[in-house]
């Protein structure tokens, strides 16, 4: 079976439509098909400073999210990256291999510390993309599903990979971008020309998994939609109307022509009524499963130890062969 890894950062409380349809909702049917390792990546959730009560309250939220949409942990590896030691590690050696200049052409990068401006960014968010790419080599994987904000980071993963076999001899798996187009860019309610994001959307702009179902139904009848009053699908003259589509096929498994003649001659109105339902119906167990994993939560770093085991039984033995690739004495 093919590997696949992904990541996911606990940097909010909860996760949002964008992750779970562009990303998350892919890691769980891929469980039936390849090999998948996923992991929480909290190092990289303090890049750009954080609280240890709510990281470490993040962290499990981000587990118990991840199994109550369908992760199941006799079927993946689902664990914490901190508590795989080799993530760190091989980024370091990766760091080494990494041009300033390639570095600092990472448009997340250039986004973000421009937000923050340059002596507030840490140098951890300057080399996060190289952590990245450190998570996916450990363990060889062949794909990563990813929504489309991630490719750029992807391309510099592959850009590493065989930079370094060609230097020291084949040792990683060069990984291939699993992006789903259809879902790959949720955007942000209010502003349907931005994606979707935890760190920059308002947050009527986002519809949370562990928001009230209420609260969700009302965000979707508040989304801001286009001029004109036809329902059609034209991410270009009416990006708010074609996200909306784009959510209500991906929930039903209804196609985009379905949904466009069967709102034939009824307006926003009526749309977004039925999408607020659909989605508050999607969002009510994810809620309710996700709380039955934190009130034990002894269980759930059970679970998350476990996966570490897991994990770490494949990213030791990448590590090794990196170093001894490198040049590193044999360990002892
Ligand atoms: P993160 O935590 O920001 O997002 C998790 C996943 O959700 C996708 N995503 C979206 N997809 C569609 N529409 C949106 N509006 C939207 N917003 C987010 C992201 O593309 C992502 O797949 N750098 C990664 C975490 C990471 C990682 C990795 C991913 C660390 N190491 C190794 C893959 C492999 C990130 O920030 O994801």
């Amino acid at each position: 079976r093919p590997r696949v890894f992904s990541g996911i950062q606990p940097t909010a409380d909860s996760f949002h439509l964008g992750n779970y349809l562009g990303a998350v909702r892919n890691w769980v049917t891929m469980q039936e098909t390849h090999d998948t390792v996923y992991c929480v990546v909290d190092l990289h959730a303090i890049t750009a400073g954080h609280e240890p009560a709510t990281l470490r309250q993040r962290i499990r939220l981000a587990a118990a999210q991840l199994l109550a949409v369908g992760l199941d942990p006799d079927r993946c590896t689902l664990f914490v990256q901190s508590q795989v030691p080799e993530h760190a590690q091989l980024a370091w050696v990766l760091n080494c291999i990494t041009g300033f200049g390639e570095a600092s052409r990472m448009t997340q990068f250039k986004d973000k510390s421009a937000r923050q401006g340059a002596d507030r960014s840490s140098v951890g968010l300057f080399t996060y993309p190289i952590l990245q790419a450190a998570d996916i080599l450990l363990y060889q994987a062949d794909a990563v599903p990813v929504g489309e904000d991630q490719r750029q980071h992807l391309e510099l993963t592959r850009d590493l990979a065989q930079r370094f076999n060609s230097r020291f001899g084949p040792t990683f798996t060069v990984p291939a971008p699993h992006i789903i187009r259809d879902t790959a860019k949720i955007t942000d309610l209010q502003d349907p020309t931005a994606k979707m994001s935890k760190s920059s959307s308002s947050p009527a702009g986002i519809i949370e998994l562990l928001d009230e179902p209420a609260r969700s139904a009302k965000k979707i009848r508040s989304a801001v939609t286009d001029t004109g009053r036809e329902i059609i699908f034209d991410p270009e003259q009416k990006p708010g109307i074609s996200n909306l589509l784009t959510i209500y096929a991906a929930l039903t498994g209804r196609t985009i022509d379905d949904l466009v003649q069967a709102y034939d001659g009824k307006g926003y109105g009526d749309l977004k009524k039925d999408l607020g339902q659909v989605v508050a119906e999607f969002v009510e167990p994810i809620r309710q499963r996700t709380q039955q994993y934190l009130d034990d939560p002894a269980q759930l770093d059970k679970l998350l130890a476990v996966g570490a085991e897991k994990a770490r039984a494949v990213a030791a033995v990448t590590l090794r062969e990196a170093y001894d690739r490198i040049g590193f004495l044999p360990g002892v």
